[in-house]
């Protein structure tokens, strides 16, 4: 029987080195949980790098035994591909260009190089695991080319790709000197999707313009093969983020939390380490509403987790620094004995924490200045079980098209996010019911279960056309 092939960079799970050994740490990310059901199923499997460097023959041979266990096959990644795949093209062209931060793309070749070979390496890892008639799903911007690569030697797998980051105009695109190599190579799948229809919309218009394939409503039309292109935009785990708020042990650490943080309204921000979230931006905005409202002082915290991330690419080491000075400006300038404006961790938290944050805080600002889809707006959501709370949503997040009744702000205009804050630090009881209880509907219908689904059916829905235009 066919079975169905996971790619991505990382596998779902973390590999660490402790006193010569390696532990795996499970990721409880959205994609690990929504596509749990599937890789552990039948013969399915999960191909990625397991996210650290192991040289060592013997604890190779190691790492597959027990990873076979877990329905994982790992990729592994020499230091050399870390710093010029990873780090280099990915991170340093692929992220910053799709992002629109084109201030901070490299064009180097020998990253590109790596691209291709790390690709390449992928492709050979799954080729020892695929069948000629597999259904192959490979996810996001580091694996590009793998779609192609993977057609070339398997003409009749199903092969679809998933990007969860934004995809920009032309304009942008046009900018990488390998731009047509990496259209052509997502072109090897049958059905390649995006979160918005926006970026859909920006894809087919780069493939028509830079690959010359022709292309029409959904679809491009390839050498001898139909291409199918559209939106899926991604949903959470609806369900455990609004069980973890209700249960005992969430509710016990929102005792203990809101007992130091007494009498104060919260603001909760959680983003990785990362210039596309806006988070510099967003420490000037909280400052600027503290200088303009006086009353607002000792009466409202910023609770700002940044989680660790890339942080051996030179612009998120200079990012992490101009937070660390500008949460120290704004500390140091309105502190009291017994209030600090922002409270900043540089860390991440177990899951029922953070459901503890997104539980005792009255706001959720989440500005990204761009963003594929944004998660953590839906998980603040789905965690507000007693539907009070507010969300400001910058219109350059993904989730921004789904989620209308945020308060929607351009994470640019300053004295904009001032006043939705503001407004939302006074929004009645009811007007917030009204808007979370609408999107929480809406979070319910689309969770990530059923995008998978959805994605899943139109793969075989792709093909029954694709078999009917040639049989015709
Ligand atoms: C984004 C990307 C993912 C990536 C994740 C974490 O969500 O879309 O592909 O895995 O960030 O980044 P990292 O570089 O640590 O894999």
């Amino acid at each position: 029987m066919a079975k169905t092939i996971i790619v991505s960079n990382r596998l779902p799970i973390s590999l660490r080195h402790r006193n010569g050994r390696f532990e795996f740490k499970p990721s409880a990310g959205g994609l690990a949980t929504g596509l749990g059901s599937i890789y552990k199923s039948g013969e399915n499997i999960w191909i990625g790098w397991p996210g650290n460097t192991v040289d060592d023959p013997e604890q190779r041979a190691e790492i597959i035994l027990e990873l076979h266990d877990l329905k994982m096959a790992p990729v592994f990644l020499s230091k050399e591909d870390v710093e010029q795949f990873y780090e280099g093209f990915s991170n340093e062209t692929l992220w910053p260009a799709f992002h629109y931060f084109t201030q901070y793309m490299t064009y180097n070749a020998e990253h590109w190089e790596a691209y291709v070979r790390v690709n390449q390496k992928f492709c050979e890892a799954i080729l020892k695991k695929a069948d000629p008639d597999d259904t192959i799903w490979v996810h996001d911007y580091q694996l590009l080319l793998l779609p192609q690569m993977l057609r070339e030697v398997l003409p009749n797998a199903t092969i679809a790709f998933f990007q969860h980051i934004p995809f920009p105009s032309y304009e942008i695109i046009r900018m990488i000197p390998w731009r047509k190599q990496l259209l052509e190579g997502v072109c090897g799948a049958d059905l390649i999707g995006f979160h918005t229809y926006d970026d859909m919309r920006h894809f087919m218009s780069a493939v028509g313009r830079i690959t010359g394939l022709s292309s029409e409503s959904g679809y491009i039309q390839a050498d001898n093969r139909i291409i199918n292109v559209d939106s899926f935009p991604m949903g959470i785990d609806y369900d455990k983020f609004a069980k973890q708020a209700k249960s005992k042990k969430t509710q016990s650490i929102v005792r203990e939390f809101t007992k130091q943080v007494a009498d104060q309204k919260l603001i909760i921000t959680i983003d990785r380490l990362d210039y596309s979230k806006g988070i510099p931006q967003r420490i000037h905005a909280f400052n600027q509403l503290l200088k303009e409202h006086k009353e607002l002082r000792g009466k409202v915290s910023m609770i700002m987790i940044v989680v660790p991330s890339r942080d051996k690419v030179q612009s998120y080491k200079e990012l992490k620094e101009e937070i660390d000075l500008l949460v120290g400006r704004i500390n140091s300038e309105y502190s009291t004995l017994n209030w600090v404006p922002v409270h900043y961790f540089y860390r991440s938290f177990p899951f029922e924490e953070l459901s503890a944050f997104y539980n005792m805080s009255d706001i959720a600002l989440v500005t990204p200045l761009r963003d594929g889809m944004n998660l953590v707006c839906k998980e603040y959501v789905a965690s507000r079980t007693d539907q009070t709370g507010v969300l400001i949503l910058s219109e350059m997040a993904g989730a921004s098209k789904e989620l209308q009744d945020a308060v929607l702000v351009n994470p640019n205009d300053q004295q904009g996010v001032v006043d939705a804050i503001y407004n939302a630090l006074t929004m009645k009881p009811a007007e917030q019911k009204a808007r979370i209880s609408s999107m929480q509907e809406s979070l319910k219908k689309y969770d990530i279960f059923q995008w998978v689904k959805v994605f899943l059916d139109r793969i075989e829905h792709v093909k029954e056309k694709q078999a009917e235009l040639t049989s015709k």
